[in-house]
C-alpha cells in the first residue's frame, strides 16, 4: 500500500480550508492506504516562538483528525517534536537544499514580510523541515490544499538533489530502489513525492472577498468559518458571505470572473462530494437567497457532529495524549530505520 503523510500546525482554530483541503482527504485515502496524519509542532514556532496554549492547540488538532473520522488505531496520529529523526533529517535537507530555493517561496515572502532580514532562520528553513517530515518515512502521497504546493515541488527538488548528490554511496550501500519520477523509473533512495490537491475545492477563499485565501490568521473572524463554530454561528456567516448580484450559472463555464459564487459552489461540492458542474445542475438558474440556506444546511450537517465530537474529545487530554505517544512510538520505529540508511549513506561513524 503507498504510504500518505500529511501535517497540520497547531496555531489558531481549524477554519474549512483546512477541512476541506486537508483532513476531509486524509479521512477519504485511509482505507486504501497506509496513512501517517502530523500535528506539526515544531513549524508553529517558525512564525511565533512563544505560545501560551500550545499543548491545547496540538491536542486540538489531534482531535479534529479523530473527529473528522480518523481512526488512530488503524493509521498513525502523532506530533512531530515527539519523534527527533524530523529535526535530525531536517538538518541533512537544510545542507541539500540551496538558501535560493527558500528565498523563492511565496508563503516565506508573504510571512516574512518587508522586514525580511529579521525573520527567523526556521521560516526560511520551514519547507525544509516539511520535506524531511515526508522523507522521514519515505511517503509518496500527500493531501494539501493548493497552498501548499509550492512547498512540495520544493520537496521533490530536494529529494531529487540528495538522491544525485549520493548517488554513488546509494549504491555502494546497497540502497538503491526503483523510484518513480514522472513517466520513468529510475533507481535512487527518497520516492519523488506526489501531492494529491485535485478536488472541487483545493484553495476555499475568504467569505468575504473571493480572492484571498480563508485563513486562520485573517482578522475577520467573518471571513472563515471554523470547524468548532456553532450551527447559528455558521449560517450567519453563509448569510453574510459577499456574492454578486446574479444568479448561478448553469455551467462550470460561468463561474470564471466570479471568485465569490465559484467559492461557494466549490464549497457545496466538496461538502457533498459532488462535482461542482453536479451542484450547478441542480442550482443552476437560482438565485443566491435560494443556495444559502442549502449551503447553511450542509455545512451545518457536516460540521457539527465533528465540532461537537471534537469538544468531548478535548474534555479528556490524558486521552488525547495517550494517542499522540502511541503514534510517536510507531512513527519513531519507523524513522530509525530511514535515519540508519541515511547516516550510512551520509558516511556519520
Ligand atoms: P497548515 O497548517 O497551514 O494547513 C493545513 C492544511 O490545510 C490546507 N489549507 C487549505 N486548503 C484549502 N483552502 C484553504 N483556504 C486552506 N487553508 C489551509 C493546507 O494546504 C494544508 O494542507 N506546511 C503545512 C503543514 C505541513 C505539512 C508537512 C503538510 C508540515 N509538514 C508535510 C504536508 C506534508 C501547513 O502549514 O499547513
Amino acid at each position: 500500500k503507498p504510504l500518505v503523510f500529511s501535517g497540520v500546525q497547531p496555531t489558531g482554530s481549524l477554519t474549512l480550508g483546512n477541512y476541506l483541503g486537508a483532513i476531509r482527504k486524509f479521512v477519504a485515502l485511509q482505507d486504501n492506504h497506509d496513512c501517517m496524519y502530523c500535528v506539526v509542532d515544531l513549524h508553529s514556532l517558525t512564525a511565533r516562538l512563544v505560545h501560551d496554549d500550545l499543548a491545547d492547540q496540538t491536542r486540538a488538532i489531534a482531535a479534529a483528525f479523530i473527529a473528522a473520522g480518523i481512526d488512530p488505531h488503524r493509521h498513525i496520529v502523532f506530533n512531530q517534536s515527539r519523534v527527533p529523526g524530523h529535526a535530525e533529517l531536517a538538518w541533512i535537507f537544510n545542507c541539500v537544499a540551496r538558501i535560493g530555493w527558500m528565498n523563492r517561496m511565496t508563503q516565506f515572502k508573504d510571512k516574512a514580510g518587508k522586514d525580511r532580514e529579521n525573520a527567523s532562520l526556521g521560516l526560511l528553513a520551514y519547507p525544509s523541515l516539511m520535506a524531511a517530515d515526508i522523507m522521514l518515512y519515505r511517503a509518496t502521497h500527500v493531501p494539501v490544499g493548493d497552498d501548499q504546493k509550492q512547498h512540495l515541488e520544493l520537496a521533490r527538488d530536494i529529494a531529487i538533489k540528495f538522491n544525485n548528490d549520493f548517488s554513488e554511496r546509494i549504491e555502494q550501500a546497497g540502497l538503491s530502489v526503483p523510484v518513480t519520477m514522472g513517466e520513468e523509473k529510475v533507481n535512487a533512495y527518497f520516492p519523488i513525492v506526489e501531492p494529491l490537491i485535485e478536488g472541487p475545492a483545493p484553495r476555499v477563499m475568504s467569505l468575504r472577498d473571493g480572492t484571498k485565501k480563508m485563513s486562520k490568521s485573517d482578522p475577520s473572524d467573518n471571513s472563515r468559518i471554523n470547524m468548532t463554530d456553532d450551527a447559528e454561528t455558521i449560517a450567519k456567516k453563509i448569510r453574510k458571505a459577499k456574492t454578486d448580484p446574479d444568479g448561478l450559472p448553469t455551467e462550470v463555464d460561468g463561474l470564471k470572473g466570479r471568485a465569490e459564487a465559484d467559492n461557494l459552489v466549490g464549497i457545496f461540492a466538496a461538502l457533498s462530494d459532488r462535482s461542482k458542474a453536479d451542484v450547478l445542475g441542480e442550482f443552476g438558474g437560482r438565485q443566491f437567497s435560494e443556495f444559502k440556506p442549502a449551503l447553511s444546511e450542509l455545512a451545518v450537517s457536516v460540521l457539527s457532529p465533528i465540532g461537537e465530537e471534537m469538544r468531548r474529545l478535548m474534555a479528556d487530554p490524558g486521552h488525547l495524549d495517550a494517542i499522540l505517544w502511541n503514534g510517536a512510538e510507531q512513527a519513531n520505529g519507523m524513522a530509525e530505520k530511514t535515519l540508519d540508511d541515511v547516516r550510512q549513506i551520509v558516511g556519520f561513524v
